[in-house]
């Protein structure tokens, strides 16, 4: 499973960056908003800081807006990834924008059937947001075996991309249903190494090791 940084924060990008963990980013404007940053400029500095996909998200709801600004936003790095709302809109944009090879990762998907007319409109990725489904009393869970059911019995090519993730729970059952990528806020990617055992048995070593009086 890939892993995806969900954030618009640099330190924190190339941090992730440097583990060699890190697969792509995902920004939308909230996180845009949340860094203080300009949109263009921002999402071109994380572009040279990773080589997969950075989602960058279009704020038009009508589709020659959505062209408009994606034309723009496409222009910043070839791993850019134009990021669409899962409207009619959205959908028309990106089959026009796949169909010239563009990546596009279709946002805001919170059924199977909104998955289902993603792929059939050639996305790139699909991001069911699996915390907010959660968190209106529905089982995001749920939705990503769903969705991988009806991707794998018809075969498409569109990635889901399992966002809105909120701690190790979701990534663990992400990665056992076969999603083919979560993207988390970095907080919750650091926490995935840790354990308390591993705290504990590196204290218990460290202690025998010097007892030794050795070193390396
Ligand atoms: C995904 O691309 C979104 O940016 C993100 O995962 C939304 O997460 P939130 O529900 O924590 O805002």
């Amino acid at each position: 499973m890939k892993f995806f940084a969900d954030t618009a924060e640099i330190a924190d990008i190339k941090e992730l960056a440097a583990t060699g963990l890190l697969d792509g980013v995902t920004t939308n404007p909230s996180l845009i908003m949340k860094s203080g940053r300009d949109f263009i400029e921002v999402t071109k500095e994380i572009c040279g800081i990773v080589d997969g996909p950075v989602s960058a998200e279009v704020v038009a709801l009508d589709h020659d807006g959505m062209m408009k600004e994606a034309e723009k936003l496409r222009k910043i790095a070839d791993n850019v990834c134009i990021k669409v709302p899962l409207t009619i809109d959205g959908l028309k944009t990106c089959k026009a924008l796949t169909s010239d090879g563009t990546m596009v990762n279709v946002t805001l998907c919170f059924s199977a059937n909104q998955a289902l007319l993603a792929a059939k409109a050639g996305a790139t990725f699909v991001s069911p947001f699996v915390g907010r489904h959660d968190d209106n009393g529905f089982d995001g869970m749920e939705l990503i075996s769903d969705i991988r059911l009806i991707f794998d019995n018809y075969d498409f090519g569109t990635e889901i991309l399992v966002a809105s993730v909120r701690h190790g729970i979701h990534v663990l059952q992400a990665a056992k249903i076969g999603a083919d990528v979560m993207t988390a806020p970095p907080a919750v990617i650091r926490g995935l190494v840790k354990h308390v055992l591993t705290d504990k048995g590196i204290e218990g070593f460290l202690a025998d090791w010097a007892k030794t009086g050795q070193t390396i």
